[in-house]
């Protein structure tokens, strides 16, 4: 079949592709223990839900306006404000189908072919296929294991050139959990705004920090907003995935062409979700915290468990819910497939797949994130269950040596 070409130039989701197979070992009755899921394990809190009944019962399902019903777009901004600093109006607000729409609408509202967008590497999945989706070249910028793989200005600046349209950070990463300090951060805000470079960030994950890292947004600089464009998700942090709501906030004619090319595609976001979103970002919060205190004890735990295989290394996460250990070093003993004999880059795609068959244990292979050696394992799963899967870890990468 001859399909258009903007199609072939991007691929599905690799982490999809992980979750997908391990779905098939469950379905067959095995037992996996699944460090795969970009997702919160735990239910959407009671109030949220209790708005989306109470939102179906007053027949609240109907077309709404194309950027969102006007109280959410509001109280996005209001919420962005409380919660992060930032002092937006209605009007530099579309609410998206998630915040994968909102960086989708951000990128295709702003790309002209050959344009170079700027990705910092290891990168969340969906990035490069989106810019090239949009006709532009993704540029990617090496982060360093060493360095916690913290995002750094000075890099930033070196790769800009007269081609560079957008420059993304995300602050904490998928999937390093990397949290880039508000000084880097305003440093590489400075460079993108000194070079005419719109600053992208995504802040999916940005209530979920620990230790002395903080929930942060660059927006909150003065003088910030004209030259950023924040992509923000309920996902995660009010455990929403399946609800599709996410949210831009830009310069208004930003945000117009954003809801032109919206109008044209998705339409608004349902109905039903938006007025559950707008329970989210007006009521309590307490769920959100406790959350966060769930994730603190498990990020613990997995970090010290991790460390403690011999061969593997694992920088420390500051935020969202992944460990992402390096593993080359373990390749080479235990009969798995992975490690290659020139001393080229490793393959931990062969690895996962190892792991899924023979010690049942599900993560995302590196490659997918642009990082061959590392593995993403995300604790969005009981402790019960970190547990059990430390220790077909420590087994599989123990054994053969
Ligand atoms: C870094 C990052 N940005 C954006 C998203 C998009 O999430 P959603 O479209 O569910 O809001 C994800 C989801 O995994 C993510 O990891």
């Amino acid at each position: 079949m001859q399909l258009a070409e903007r199609v072939q130039r991007i691929s599905v989701s690799a982490t999809l592709a992980v979750l997908m197979e391990a779905e098939r070992y469950k379905a067959r009755g095995v037992d996996v223990v699944d460090f795969g899921p970009g997702e919160p394990d735990f239910p959407t809190p009671e109030h949220i839900k209790r708005a989306a009944i109470r939102a179906l019962e007053e027949n609240r399902t109907k077309y709404t306006a194309t950027a969102g019903i006007a109280p959410l777009r509001q109280a996005v901004c209001e919420w962005h404000a409380r919660e992060l600093g930032s002092s937006y109006q209605a009007s530099e607000c579309i609410v998206t189908v998630g915040g994968k729409h909102a960086v989708f609408n951000a990128v295709n509202a702003l790309v002209n072919a050959g344009d170079e967008i700027l990705i910092p590497s290891p990168y969340w999945v969906s990035y490069p296929d989106i810019v090239k989706y949009a006709g532009g070249r993704p540029v990617f910028i090496p982060t360093d294991a060493a360095d916690g793989f913290c995002l750094r200005a000075e890099r930033v600046e070196r790769a800009i050139n007269q081609r560079t349209r957008i420059a993304i950070a995300n602050s904490p990463n998928n999937p390093t959990g990397a949290v880039v300090p508000p000084e880097e951060f305003a440093r590489i805000f400075d460079a993108c705004k000194r070079r005419g470079v719109w600053l992208l960030s995504d802040e999916c994950y940005s209530h979920f920090t620990y230790g002395s890292a903080k929930p942060f947004s660059i927006a909150s600089l003065p003088g910030a907003k004209e030259h950023v464009i924040v992509a923000g998700s309920l996902s995660k942090t009010f455990a929403m995935t399946g609800w599709r709501l996410g949210y831009a906030l830009a310069p208004a004619p930003l945000v117009e062409a954003m809801t032109k090319l919206q109008s044209q595609s998705t339409s608004n976001p349902n109905s039903i979700t938006q007025y559950a979103a707008l329970e989210a970002l007006t009521g309590p919060m307490d769920s959100v915290a406790a959350m966060l205190a769930e994730y603190a004890r498990r990020r613990t735990r997995i970090l010290e468990g991790l460390r403690a295989i011999p061969g593997i290394a694992c920088a420390e996460p500051q935020g969202a819910f992944y460990a992402f250990p390096n593993v080359a070093a373990c390749l080479k003993k235990n009969g798995a497939g992975g490690k290659p004999a020139d001393g080229g880059e490793p393959d931990t795609s062969t690895v996962a797949r190892e792991l899924l068959e023979r010690s049942h244990v599900a993560v995302v292979p590196g490659e997918a994130f642009g990082a061959a050696g590392f593995l993403r394992i995300s604790y969005a799963t009981s402790m019960e269950r970190i547990e059990e899967g430390l220790r077909r870890l420590r087994q599989f990468f123990g054994s053969g040596s």
